[in-house]
C-alpha cells in the first residue's frame, strides 16, 4: 500500500484594505522610500484598522475566502491550525473563535506560534494529521496582526511589518504529490535579537514595561539578517541535497517575506533564477505567518499540477526550515 501524502488543494487569502505607503512613512518617521526599497524592497504594507478587530477577523476572511473558491463544506472540515505569533487574546484560542465563525463546527482547533516560521511549521503539523489516514480536511491559515505589536515611531520596525491571512487546505493525495521533505530548525540564542519583551509571562505588562515601550516589537536588524541569510540557505541547500535535486527540478521558490535581500541570497545559493523565485514583499511587506499563504495565493493561476516547490523560513526564536512539497492541481 503506498503512503498517503498530504496536498494542498486550495487557497484563500485576506488582506486589510489600508495601504501603508513609503510615502506616509516618510511623514512619521526619520526615513525616506530610497533607503526602505533599496533595504528591503518593500513599497507599501497592509494595516488592519477598526476598534476591536484582531487576527481572527483576517483568518476568517482568508478562510471563508477559501472555502467559497473551492466549495468546501465547512462542516467537513476536521481540523484548524491557526499559525500566528499575534493571536486576539491570551488564554483564548483564535483558532477555536476563527473555526467557530467559518462554519468549521465539527472541527477542533488550535493555534501554533514559532514566530515567523510559524506557517512553514504549520505545514509539517497539518501533513502529520493528514498521513496519518484519520484526517482528511485540515485548514491551515497563517494571519497575523503585525501593527498591534509594532511601535509606529520605531523606524527599526515600522517599515517592515504590516498586516495580513492566508488560508490552505490540506487533502489525502495518492499520487504521492503533497509536502515530500522538511528539515525544520530552532535555537533559542535568538530571542534577545527579536522580541516583543512586556506582555507574556516573563514580563506582564506593567505602567512601567508600557513607559519604556518594551509592548512593543524590538530588533537588532543586523544580527536577525545576518542568522536569516545563512541559515535559510542552508536548510534550503539540505533539502536540495537530500532529494537530488537541482536548480533545474525546481518550479518555485516561496521563500518569507521579511527581506528582498534575504530572499535574493536564498535563491542566489540554490542558483536559482529570480523569475522562479515568488515575490511580493514590495507590497504587503513582512506579514509575518501570512507571507507564504498570500504568495501561492497571488501565483496560484501560475502553478502547475506536479510543480516542485521550495519553502523556505527565518523568524524570531530563532525558528527556521525549509520544506518540499510538489504541487498538486492546476486552477
Ligand atoms: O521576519 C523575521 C526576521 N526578520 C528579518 O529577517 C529582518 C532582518 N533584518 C533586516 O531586514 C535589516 O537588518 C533591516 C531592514 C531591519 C535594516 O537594514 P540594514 O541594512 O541592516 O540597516 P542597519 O540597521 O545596518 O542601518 C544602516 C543605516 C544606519 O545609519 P548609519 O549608522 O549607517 O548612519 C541606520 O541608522 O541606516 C539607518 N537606518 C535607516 N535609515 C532610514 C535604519 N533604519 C532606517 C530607516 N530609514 N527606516
Amino acid at each position: 500500500m503506498s503512503k498517503i501524502s498530504a496536498a494542498i488543494t486550495a487557497v484563500g487569502a485576506y488582506v486589510p484594505e489600508y495601504v501603508l505607503t513609503n510615502q506616509i512613512l516618510e511623514t512619521i518617521v526619520d526615513t525616506n522610500d530610497e533607503w526602505i526599497t533599496t533595504r528591503t524592497g518593500i513599497k507599501e504594507r497592509r494595516i488592519l484598522k477598526g476598534e476591536g478587530l484582531g487576527t481572527s477577523y483576517m483568518a476568517i476572511k482568508a478562510g471563508k475566502d477559501l472555502i467559497k473558491k473551492k466549495g468546501v463544506n465547512p462542516e467537513e472540515i476536521e481540523l484548524v491550525i491557526v499559525a500566528t505569533a499575534t493571536p486576539d487574546m491570551k488564554a483564548a484560542s483564535t483558532a477555536a473563535y476563527t473555526a467557530s465563525q467559518i462554519g468549521a463546527v465539527n472541527a477542533f482547533s488550535f493555534d501554533l506560534e514559532a514566530a515567523c516560521s510559524s506557517f512553514l511549521f504549520g505545514m509539517s503539523t497539518a501533513a502529520r494529521y493528514i498521513e496519518s489516514g484519520k484526517y482528511k480536511k485540515v485548514l491551515l491559515i497563517g494571519a497575523d496582526k503585525n501593527s498591534s505589536m509594532i511601535n509606529p515611531k520605531d523606524r527599526a520596525t515600522c517599515i517592515i511589518f504590516g498586516d495580513g491571512a492566508g488560508a490552505v487546505l490540506f487533502e489525502p493525495n495518492d499520487e504521492q504529490l503533497g509536502l515530500q521533505d522538511e528539515y525544520l530548525r530552532s535555537d533559542g540564542i535568538g530571542r534577545e535579537f527579536l522580541q516583543a519583551k512586556a506582555g507574556g509571562s516573563s514580563y506582564p505588562i506593567t505602567a512601567e514595561a508600557i513607559a519604556n515601550n518594551e509592548q512593543f516589537v524590538f530588533q537588532d536588524g543586523k544580527t536577525v539578517f545576518k542568522n536569516a541569510v545563512s541559515n535559510m540557505a542552508d536548510v534550503a541547500v539540505k533539502i536540495l541535497e537530500r532529494n537530488n535535486l537541482t536548480k533545474d527540478d525546481i518550479a518555485w521558490l516561496v521563500a518569507h517575506q521579511a527581506n528582498k535581500r534575504i530572499i535574493d541570497a536564498t535563491a542566489n545559493r540554490i542558483e536559482l533564477d529570480h523569475d522562479k523565485v515568488m515575490m511580493n514583499i514590495q507590497r504587503y511587506g513582512n506579514t509575518t505567518s501570512a507571507t507564504l499563504p498570500l504568495l501561492l495565493s497571488d501565483y496560484e493561476s501560475k502553478l502547475k499540477k506536479g510543480d516542485n516547490l521550495i519553502f523556505a523560513a527565518f523568524g524570531g526564536g530563532f525558528t527556521w526550515g525549509s520544506i518540499y512539497l510538489k504541487w498538486a492541481y492546476n486552477s
